[in-house]
């Protein structure tokens, strides 16, 4: 990944790394800005993460969280019901990033459901399903995986243009480390029980 990220020709005041988001090598208060996208599933321990974020980031600055959750319709989830119990055993509830976050210190000012086109038409989403290039794919035995394909293969003759689309949350947390700041936007409603 860091090759790939070289060969885009990233200028000298860019620094590519790689570390642990659990062990960031990063002095405190130091940062902006953190991004993270479609990592937050991955973590071992999401609260030593949120606390990493706060440590590093300056009074002011944010996390900005891209992420599958297990409310998310994925295409797939309709041809392969074993995909259902890993989208929802390994995927983070969308309100869960908000109570790790709000548990660290950050105040919730942006959420944000983005639509993501996974294939331009259905042939397409067959043939990138067939490779299996996606760690829950991979992760099927092959007598749940091959039967889904195969419905899957019907949809082939969907007219182009109904294209399968997958959401994914967008989050914003501002690290303000002062508790009487109201600058903040009101956090959304399904953060606001957080
Ligand atoms: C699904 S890929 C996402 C890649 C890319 N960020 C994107 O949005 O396309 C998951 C990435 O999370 C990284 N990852 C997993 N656990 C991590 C951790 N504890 N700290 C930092 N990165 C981690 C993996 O190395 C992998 O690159």
């Amino acid at each position: 990944m860091l090759d790939q990220a070289r060969r885009k020709g990233a200028t000298d005041s860019v620094v590519l790394l790689r570390a642990s988001a659990q062990v960031p090598p990063f002095s405190d208060s130091n940062a902006d800005v953190v991004f993270m996208s479609m990592v937050y599933h991955h973590f071992a321990d999401p609260v030593v993460v949120a606390k990493e974020c706060r440590r590093v980031l300056r009074d002011g600055g944010h996390v900005c969280i891209r992420n599958s959750t297990c409310e998310a319709d994925f295409p797939h989830r309709h041809f392969l019901p074993a995909m259902r119990s890993l989208i929802e055993s390994e995927l983070p509830a969308r309100n869960d990033i908000g109570v790790v976050f709000r548990a660290a210190g950050f105040t919730p000012v942006l959420h944000e459901i983005v639509r993501q086109v996974v294939a331009p038409n259905w042939p397409t989403f067959v043939h990138k399903s067939s490779l299996r290039a996606d760690s829950f794919l991979a992760r099927l035995s092959n007598e749940d995986f091959s039967p889904g394909m195969a419905s899957c293969m019907l949809m082939v003759k969907v007219p182009i243009g109904m294209m399968p689309l997958q959401r994914k949350s967008i989050g914003l947390c501002s690290s303000s480390r002062f508790d009487n700041v109201t600058a903040t936007q009101a956090p959304p409603a399904e953060l606001a029980g957080a």
